[in-house]
């Protein structure tokens, strides 16, 4: 099972919608991570299996911890340990509990430049069954406008059922 997974995650997707792309890859990611309880393995395991598929520049999570997010499992470039509430991106995104889309990262006040190849962003709020804040999915491009709602609405989904796995 776990083989044929790590094989269609090798795929590039070219010549399917990103819509396609979701419906096949999150199924999969679900059944992956299904019946894991280490936090930190199922991060890993879904980041790297999103990053694979879809090929974007950073792809990982940060998790809160007081008043900030630190850095956790991700794939692509060093980042930043640690981010406020409210500064940023994915401060932002916290602190308003809603996804955030960057179609141009210079154009939005405050963006912290982890790699100056990153051109575009999402930001998705991961909660807990409390319905807090507990951590966030954060995506970066190379390219500009490279999330819409299709992503949003996806990765939404993904991040309720990696809390609902977890018992977070
Ligand atoms: N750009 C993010 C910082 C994290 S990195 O992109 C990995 C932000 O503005 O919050």
């Amino acid at each position: 099972m776990f083989l044929s997974l790590i094989t269609i995650f090798a795929q590039k997707y070219s010549t399917m919608t990103k819509q396609e792309q979701y419906e096949e890859l999150l199924p999969q990611v679900v059944a992956m991570i299904e019946g894991e309880s280490n936090a930190v393995s199922v991060m890993a395991n879904v980041t790297a299996a999103l990053h694979d598929a879809f090929g974007w520049w950073w792809t990982g999570f940060y998790t809160v911890n007081g008043d900030r997010l630190e850095l956790g499992p991700f794939q692509g470039p060093v980042a930043c340990y640690r981010i406020k509430r409210g500064r940023g991106v994915c401060g932002t995104a916290w602190d308003r509990d809603e996804t955030v889309i960057v179609p141009d990262v210079e154009q939005f006040p405050g963006h912290i430049a982890c790699s100056s190849l990153s051109r575009s962003e999402i930001v998705v709020p991961v909660h807990n069954s409390d319905g807090e804040v507990i951590a966030v999915l954060d995506i970066d491009s190379k390219e500009l406008n490279t999330f819409d709602e299709t992503d949003k609405t996806y990765l939404e989904k993904l991040v309720k059922d990696i809390s609902k796995s977890l018992n977070w």
